[in-house]
C-alpha cells in the first residue's frame, strides 16, 4: 500500500502565502515545461533546522550551476516562518524550497528577462521510529542525466525508478551504472566490507547528500574508516552490510537486494548501522 501524502495547509509562492488551491503558476513557467528548476528539503527536529547553513549551500550550488542569479540564504527567514505559521514548532517537519526559472515564452534559450520563481512551505514528516525500520529494496540500472550533483526538480528518472520499486512490493530501487552503484531513487548508499564503510564519491554521478556528509563525519568520531570509493555489484558477495541515508529517510538498514527477480544480497550484520543511528539520533535530537 502507498503511504497517503496530504497538501500543506499553506504555501509561500513569490511574496504571499496562499492556501494551496489558491497557488499558481503560468502553464509557462519552465519548471513546469522543461523542468527548468531546483529544489531543497530540509529537516526540523522539533522545530529545529539540523544543519540548515548545508542546505542553503547546496541550494546555492544548484542555483549557481544553472545560472540562476539569488542569495539562497536570503531564504533562512521565511523558512523559520514557514515551520511557524503550519505550528510545526513542536514537530519533526521539512522545509521544501523549489526555485524556478520563472515564466516565458517556450524557448530552450532561457530568456534575457525572467523573473526567479519562488515556492517554499513547510510539512510534518515522521522522522523518529527509523531505526526500528529495516527495507526490501531492488537495484535497476540508473538512467538518470549526468548531473546529479545539481538538485533539479527534473526527477522522471527517480520517479520511474521509485514507482518500479514502490509498485513491485520493495522500499526503495538501487541505482547501477555500468555495474557500479550509485546511490538510490531518493536516498544516499553506504555498504559496509570487512568493517570498512563505502560510499560513492562526490560528483556528478550523485547528490551531495546532507545525511551523506553526517555519516561519514559520525563515521570520523567513531574512529570508522570511510573510503568514498564506488562498490560494483559483483562486490556483493563481500558486503557486511548496507544502508541508504536521507534527510525524511534518516538511516535505514537494507535487508535484501532484488536485480531481475533474484535476491543477490540479504542483510550479514547490522552492528554497524546500528551504532551510526544511535550517534545520528543523538545528534539530530539535542
Ligand atoms: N531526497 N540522493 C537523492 C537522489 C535524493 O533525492 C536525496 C534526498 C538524497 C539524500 O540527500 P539528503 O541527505 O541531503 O536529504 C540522496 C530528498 C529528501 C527528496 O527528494 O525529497
Amino acid at each position: 500500500m502507498k503511504p497517503e501524502k496530504k497538501y500543506p495547509k499553506e504555501v509561500y509562492l513569490n511574496g504571499k502565502w496562499l492556501k494551496p488551491d489558491e497557488a499558481f503558476v503560468s502553464v509557462f513557467d519552465r519548471a513546469f515545461m522543461f523542468g527548468d528548476g531546483i529544489y531543497e528539503v530540509t529537516p526540523f527536529y522539533k522545530g529545529k533546522g539540523f544543519k540548515l547553513k548545508e542546505h542553503l549551500k547546496r541550494l546555492q550550488y544548484s542555483l549557481d550551476q544553472i545560472q540562476i542569479t539569488f542569495d539562497a540564504f536570503s531564504l533562512e527567514k521565511l523558512m523559520l516562518e514557514a515551520i511557524d505559521r503550519a505550528g510545526l514548532h513542536n514537530a519533526d517537519a521539512a522545509v521544501y524550497i523549489q526555485l524556478s526559472r520563472g515564466a516565458g515564452a517556450r524557448s530552450h534559450f532561457v530568456p534575457e528577462k525572467i523573473e526567479t520563481s519562488i515556492l517554499l512551505y513547510a510539512f510534518g514528516v515522521t522522522l523518529e521510529g527509523f531505526e526500528k525500520k529495516t527495507w526490501h529494496v531492488m537495484a535497476s540500472e540508473d538512467k538518470r542525466w549526468y548531473r546529479c550533483d545539481i538538485k533539479s526538480t527534473a526527477l522522471l528518472a527517480n520517479v520511474m525508478a521509485n514507482e518500479a520499486a514502490i509498485s513491485a512490493g520493495f522500499h526503495e530501487n538501487l541505482l547501477l551504472r555500468n555495474g557500479y552503484f550509485t546511490e538510490g531513487s531518493h536516498s544516499s548508499l553506504f555498504f559496509v566490507k570487512y568493517g570498512v564503510v563505502y560510499t560513492h564519491p562526490e560528483g556528478p554521478e550523485i547528490l551531495s547528500g546532507i545525511t551523506r556528509a553526517e555519516v561519514i563525519n559520525i563515521c570520523a568520531s567513531l574512529n570508522i574508516k570511510v573510503i568514498e570509493k564506488t562498490v560494483h555489484f559483483d562486490e556483493l558477495v563481500e558486503v557486511e552490510e548496507v544502508f541508504v541515508t536521507g534527510t525524511t529517510t534518516q538511516i535505514i538498514p537494507i535487508s535484501s537486494i532484488t536485480h531481475h527477480n533474484k535476491k543477490v544480497y540479504t542483510t550479514r550484520k547490522d552492528s554497524l548501522t546500528k551504532k551510526l543511528q544511535e550517534v545520528f539520533i543523538k545528534r539530530t535530537r539535542r
